[in-house]
Formats: structure tokens, sequence, C-alpha cells
């Protein structure tokens, strides 16, 4: 393990830190209202949420229950039921894939793409490109927390809305 690698291990541990917000309904649900308001301000139209296997399935759905829109997984390699799109992305070892199912998403349909971490941006970059294969319009990427020295924002075109760095 590189030391690169040793540090964005670390980082991720420390993400285990979303998890106590998880046990305070009050705060879970406060976390909840700030990102749905701000989906509404900065995203208007949007119509799927696409949550992120599987940390961003820990606050995705619940965004897009409050919002009132589609909630569509993306997911690791082989869960996903018929037939889907695929991309492959590096991870710190090898490389990976995910995928989303060809007909969870209508090609123009506007969508906000949630996960916890933007770290190297490996994949957010991956679930970019996933919904530019299924047609879709990217209307932001939301990450909780970012590690701006891995500078994954480089990698992502699109608006990124993140709360910690
Ligand atoms: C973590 C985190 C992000 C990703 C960020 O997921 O939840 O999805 O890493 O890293 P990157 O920007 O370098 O790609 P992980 O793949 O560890 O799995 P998990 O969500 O299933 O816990
Ligand atoms: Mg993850």
């Amino acid at each position: 393990m590189s030391r690169d690698d040793k540090r964005i291990q670390a980082v991720k541990e420390l993400i285990e830190n979303l998890f106590p917000v998880l046990r305070n309904a009050e705060v879970f649900k406060g976390l909840i209202d700030v990102l749905v308001e701000d989906i509404r301000s900065r995203c208007p139209g949007v119509e799927v949420i696409v949550g992120l296997d599987s940390r961003g399935f820990l606050f995705g759905p619940m965004v897009a229950v409050a919002l009132g829109v589609a909630f569509v997984p993306v997911r690791k390699k082989g869960k996903l039921p018929g037939e889907t799109f695929a991309v492959e992305y590096t991870l710190e070892y090898g490389t990976d894939r995910c995928e989303v199912q060809k007909n969870s998403i209508q090609a123009g349909q506007k969508v906000v793409i949630v996960d916890d971490l933007l770290a190297t941006g490996g994949t957010m970059d991956a679930a970019c490109r996933l919904m530019e294969a299924a047609g879709a319009e990217v209307l932001s990427c939301l990450v909780i927390i970012e590690i701006p020295v891995l500078k994954g924002r480089d990698k992502i075109k699109y608006p990124i809305i993140s709360y910690i760095s």
C-alpha cells in the first residue's frame, strides 16, 4: 500500500463518522433537510436522484422521497437483474465495475447523483459516465465530504455540491 493509498484508506475510515449522525433522528433529519433544500434551489427540474452503492443508499432514497422524485441505484458489478449499462473504474487496487438498469432512466431525464464522499473521484466519474450512457442529463453531483488534496473534483465536469472539505 502506497502512502497515498494509506491516506485514502484513513479518510474513508473517518467517513464512518457519518454513521453516528444516522443514530440521532433529529440530526439525521436536519442533514436530509439541508440536502433537499440545496437540491431544490440549485437543481431545478430534477427528476431522479441517483444513489451510489453503498453509502449513497444511506440518504439518497430519503432525499428522493422528500423531493417527490424517483430514486435509482447504481450498483457494483453483478448485483442488478436485467439489462444494464456498465462502466469500469479504477480503485486503489485494480479496477471495478458499476452498473445501472437500462430501463431505470429515460434519455433526457435530469438527475442528481449522490454519494457520501468524493476522494479520488473515480466512483463519481464512473457514475457520471453511466448517466451519459443512459442519456441522462447530470444537473449536479452531491457529496457530504470531499477530500480536496486528491483532486477528485478535476475528474468531474458537472457542478459539485459538497459540505465538508
Ligand atoms: C467509498 C465512498 C465513495 C468512494 C469515494 O466507497 O463511499 O463511494 O469510496 O472514493 P473515490 O472518490 O476515490 O472513488 P467504497 O467503494 O469504499 O464502498 P462503500 O460505499 O460500499 O462503502
Ligand atoms: Mg461508496
